[in-house]
């Protein structure tokens, strides 16, 4: 599995709120319903699952950094949030819809989660999610690449340990499990980070550590500045960065037997 970083809640939720809010969409294709049950697998602090309960739904949030799910439970004091790897989901209740924002991206085995996602589903259930597609953050992670070549660092290309597939490729494992794959999409969503100038290395601090872990302390300053450098004719515009994400969308239904 790739490790995501050692999340850090409170500037997850101050810094980068961009995560839930730019999720309404989401929340629309899921459509939650008053007494269903609802995993939220990947719930960071908990402000989407909050939102589906305030829907009427019965809704478990689900996170593998302990930071994430004590915040969320002290947010949250009257929902439940669950500690726990989405590749070996052990809940003992089944559920009428899994919903997750933002983080299968984090994940090299999709095929443990989709099979897990599918064991914990009532027949009929649907599965909604939206995570990076292929081609996200292309124009950041090749200006990774050429700063830490420009300053004579190995180990870009290892960082990269993100899981980025094609509406093709997601769609087929998730047939493969027996899904029936109702909508798949792929599109590009501009993401402008808060905090102007300041914007890029703080969400390299929040998301890609991994870039900065491999390489000296001491080159770190000067990795983040060439990144930027670099970064900045198509990144940064009106004093804003604006990360070239693409979402992969889907909507499948465990299908009854
Ligand atoms: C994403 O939401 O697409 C994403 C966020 C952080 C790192 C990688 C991908």
């Amino acid at each position: 599995m790739t490790k995501a970083p050692g999340w850090n809640a409170n500037l997850y939720s101050e810094r980068h709120s961009f995560v839930w809010k730019l999720a309404e969409d989401l929340l629309q294709l899921l459509a939650p319903q008053k007494g269903e049950r609802i995993l939220d697998i990947g719930c960071g602090t908990g402000q989407l699952t909050a939102q589906i309960a305030a829907a009427g739904a019965i809704v478990t949030g689900f996170d593998s950094s302990q930071d994430m799910i004590r915040t969320a439970r002290e947010k949250n004091p009257n929902l439940r949030f669950e500690l726990g790897d989405a590749r070996e989901i052990h809940l003992a209740e089944s559920f009428d819809a899994v919903f997750s924002n933002a983080t299968l991206h984090w994940i090299r085995e999709p095929a443990r989660v989709v099979t897990r996602i599918w064991r914990v589903l009532e027949p009929g259930g649907r599965f909604v999610a939206e995570f990076g597609g292929k081609g996200n953050l292309d124009t950041l992670i090749s200006a990774f690449q050429r700063s830490f070549a420009a300053l004579g660092l190995p180990g870009a290309e290892e960082a990269n340990t993100w899981y980025f597939p094609s509406v093709g490729e997601y769609a087929g494992l998730l047939e493969s499990q027996g899904f029936e794959v109702c909508q798949a999409a792929l599109f590009d969503r501009p993401t402008p980070l808060e905090d102007g100038e300041r914007g890029l290395e703080n969400w390299v601090h929040m998301f890609a550590p991994v870039f900065l872990n491999r390489i000296p302390s001491e080159n770190q300053a000067a990795l983040l500045r060439e990144l930027e450098r670099r970064s900045r004719p198509s990144l940064f515009r009106d004093g804003q960065w604006i990360l070239d994400y693409r979402r992969l969308r889907v909507l499948a239904r465990k299908l009854r037997a």
